[in-house]
């Protein structure tokens, strides 16, 4: 283990061992390690930054700029998206890593060594078939505990908007794991309360809701050239193929089979603690690995392809209503659950994040502003703060808009002037009104389908929903039970 390739995690452990030894030694006066804060940047690495969609959620890495809002100000209304919690591989995905596990299997090798030392006891940490798709429920990453632990964060910050009465609605898409995902987020928020006081609405994720959906499709969006040409593969997996060849006499495994691993052990965490398979590929490969996650959803589900932002308009503009609205009218409290490629839309809409030109395809732009892992890690969500402000020296009483992604503050581009590198609302919206494109007519929707979101605005109040009935079954996907 202290051989790890990944040298982050090490130096962790030796950290946290030299502090011990200057506690115990309690005459050590002004050691390095007594200081408050560390002067060492470890690579600036940490491994969950670069599993893409794939790893455990990690907050986003943030400008600095506070999490809780400016004294002036309070939050009145959130509204909150959040993709499912950490799950298993998908079947499609399972297909490849088994493929790529037989090679490895099937090489014939009775005694491994070196890198790969650790099979003669690792098991594939997905049962059996049935659990691909699902939420994972062991281990300190679980997908399940994700959910209910953030929501018990979000009871504590935004508590104070529930009036300890009120039904409040929740929503998720009609996908077996975003609900697990919003009952067990609406357990931790709610607490006692959830049985009475919070309403599952599934919104279906089937094309004929048109506009009325957490996860609006685009029919012209037949174009996906841009997204065939994202490569699974760059010249650093050669270099892991090659070792492991090496190292293991009778292996053959290629560039595609280094993906699949990789992406196999990304996914490892979310149902184990440890992955012993993490410590397999070197930083570099890692890095690699991170960028090609970025261009698949930058060019497949973000502002590379051509209909993304208008997809994630419908979103952009039915919370546009619920801020105008405000509190009062519209309610205090949104939270929504769907997938990373509905929330992918959403911040392309919003025009954040966006790099000076379209991600190269055969080199890292390093210090590219668009990272999946800071988008999309498992777990993901954006959520919109309306902040209700009083005057301060720079700025005047009134209403505020704030982006938080991943627990970190994103400011809305050129629109900072507000207490906390806040938006005044009025402009959030004209820049809006000005930029976002039309859903309706750059999708084509149908005529006969809805035009517009309308469930924040009639949703049921019914509780009837908020608990699964029955067992779930195998590799579930849609399901409204
Ligand atoms: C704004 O000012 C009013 C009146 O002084 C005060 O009651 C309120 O708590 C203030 N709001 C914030 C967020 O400080
Ligand atoms: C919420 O739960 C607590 C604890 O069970 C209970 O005392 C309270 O009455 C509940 N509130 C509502 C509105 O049901
Ligand atoms: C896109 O593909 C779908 C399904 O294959 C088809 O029904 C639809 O007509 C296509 N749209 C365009 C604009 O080609
Ligand atoms: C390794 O696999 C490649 C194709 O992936 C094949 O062309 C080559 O013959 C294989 N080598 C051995 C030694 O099996
Ligand atoms: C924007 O939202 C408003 C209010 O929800 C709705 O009436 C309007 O149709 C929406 N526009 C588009 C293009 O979705
Ligand atoms: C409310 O319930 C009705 C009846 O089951 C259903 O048709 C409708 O889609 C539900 N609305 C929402 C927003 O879930």
């Amino acid at each position: 283990m202290l051989s790890s390739k990944v040298s982050g995690i090490v130096c962790t452990l030796a950290l946290s061992s030299a502090v011990t030894a200057v506690k115990l030694g309690d005459s050590v006066i002004g050691s390095a390690s007594e200081k408050q804060f560390s002067q060492e940047f470890p690579e600036n690495y940490n491994i969950l930054k670069f599993h893409g969609g794939n790893g455990p959620y990690s907050e986003r890495r943030s400008y600095g700029i506070s999490r809780d809002p400016p004294e002036s100000c309070a939050v009145d209304q959130v509204i909150m998206i959040k993709r499912h919690g950490e799950r298993y591989p998908s079947p499609s995905m399972g297909v490849d890593i088994e493929d790529s596990l037989a090679k490895v299997y099937g090489a014939g090798i009775t005694e491994w060594k070196d890198d790969l030392a650790f099979l003669d006891d690792w098991e594939y940490f997905v049962p059996n078939k049935c659990w691909y798709n699902a939420e994972t429920y062991s281990g300190p990453y679980a997908g399940l505990s994700d959910a209910y632990q953030h929501g018990t964060e979000y009871r504590d910050r935004y508590g104070d908007l529930w009036n300890d009465e009120s039904v409040v609605p929740i929503f998720s898409s009609g996908y077996s794991r975003v609900i697990n995902t919003a009952r067990k987020f609406g357990e931790g928020f709610f607490g006692y309360n959830y049985t009475t006081n919070a309403a599952l609405n599934i919104i279906s994720e089937s094309a004929v809701m048109g506009a009325n959906s957490l996860t609006p499709t685009c029919d012209t969006d037949n174009d996906t050239s841009t997204c065939d040409k994202v490569p699974s593969t760059m010249p650093q997996f050669k270099l892991a193929a090659a070792r492991l060849n090496a190292q293991n006499s009778g292996l053959n495994l290629t560039e595609s089979d280094i993906y699949n691993l990789m992406a196999m052990a990304s996914f490892e965490l979310n149902a184990r603690a440890f992955s012993q398979w993490v410590n397999v590929f070197t930083q570099d490969e890692w890095v690699t690995f991170g960028y090609l996650n970025d261009l698949y959803y930058y060019y497949c589900a973000g502002p590379g392809d051509k209909n993304m932002a208008a997809v994630g308009a419908v979103y952009v503009n039915a919370s546009l209503s619920l801020l105008n609205e405000g509190p009062e009218k519209a309610g205090p409290i949104f939270f929504n659950f769907a997938h990373d490629t509905d929330i992918t839309p959403i911040v392309a809409a919003l025009g954040i994040l966006l790099p000076a030109e379209d991600l190269p395809l055969d080199r890292i732009p390093f210090g590219n502003p668009y990272v999946a892992t800071d988008i999309v890690p498992m777990g993901g969500h954006l959520t919109i703060e309306r902040l209700s402000c009083n005057a301060t020296a720079m700025s005047s009483k009134g209403t505020y808009v704030r982006l938080v992604l991943n627990e970190a503050v994103v400011p809305f581009n050129k629109c900072q002037s507000g207490p906390g590198y806040s938006c005044p609302l009025a402009d959030y919206n004209s820049i809006l009104k000005k930029s976002l494109p039309n859903y309706l007519t750059s999708c084509k929707v149908p005529k006969s389908y809805p035009q517009f979101l309308d469930f924040w605005w009639n949703y049921n109040t019914t509780t009837r929903l908020n608990y699964q009935r029955g067992p779930i079954s195998c590799q579930e996907a849609e399901t409204l039970h």
